[in-house]
């Protein structure tokens, strides 16, 4: 079948992008309001840009025609963390997208904590095992899109230390939550790595 987006509408349109574009990373956001609230929410509209300098994109849509907490926060203090979420955060991960007013924190009405990052004022998830303390280095905006797209710039990584193996991210260890199209989440269980494929193994079904 052949879809021409003219046609569709954004529903459906969302849909085959969530369908196809999988698995997405989560970026699980702390970001702080004017009065120094820590606001979270997840975002799956998110992915790597650059490496030098480290750079990440996350797009933030609107509520009611108002922008979401987390993109008012972010445009206003230019600062924000993203928090690695796990394949077992995946429950409190889901409760911290739901609508909570301006004036209310996620953290506090979830019984979470926070501690503080290295170089920004936002503080990240105590209970987070990976995190990257972010400056808003740009915002897009296009008058036909009701999104915006911030390119953030990573100032400083968090990873605890039982997550490294040999100076890399140990992936099986992290075990990363995904979101999936339905909306579903989905967590990552096979591995290949390259240089065994280019000696000729093929990957196990
Ligand atoms: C897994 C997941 C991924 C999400 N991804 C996005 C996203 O990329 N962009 C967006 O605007 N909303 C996304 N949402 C919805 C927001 O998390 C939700 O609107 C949240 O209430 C925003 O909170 P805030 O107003 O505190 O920023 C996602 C929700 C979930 C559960």
């Amino acid at each position: 079948m052949d879809i021409d987006p003219k046609y569709s509408t954004p529903d459906e349109a969302y849909k085959l992008l969530t369908g196809l574009i999988v698995p997405r990373p989560v970026a699980w956001i702390t970001s702080l309001s004017p009065d120094s609230k820590v606001n979270l929410a997840p975002f799956s509209a998110y992915g790597l840009v650059t490496h030098r300098p480290p750079m990440l994109m996350v797009t933030i849509g609107t509520r009611n025609d108002e922008r979401k907490d987390t993109g008012r926060n972010i445009v206003a203090q230019r600062e924000f963390v993203v928090n690695v979420a796990r394949f077992e955060d995946a429950a409190i991960l889901q409760q911290s997208s739901a609508d909570f007013a301006y004036s209310e924190s996620e953290i506090e009405h979830l019984g979470l904590r926070t501690v503080a990052s290295t170089v920004v004022k936002v503080p990240r998830l105590a209970n987070a095992v990976a995190a990257m303390e972010c400056r808003l280095r740009e915002k897009l905006e296009y008058p036909d899109v009701d999104s915006i797209i911030l390119l953030g710039e990573v100032v400083s990584f968090y990873i605890r230390d039982d997550f490294v193996r040999n100076g890399k991210v140990a992936t099986p260890e992290l075990d990363p939550l995904a979101r999936i199209g339905g909306p579903n989440y989905a967590g990552l269980d096979r591995f290949v790595s390259a240089a065994s494929l280019l000696a000729g193994e093929s990957p196990a079904k």
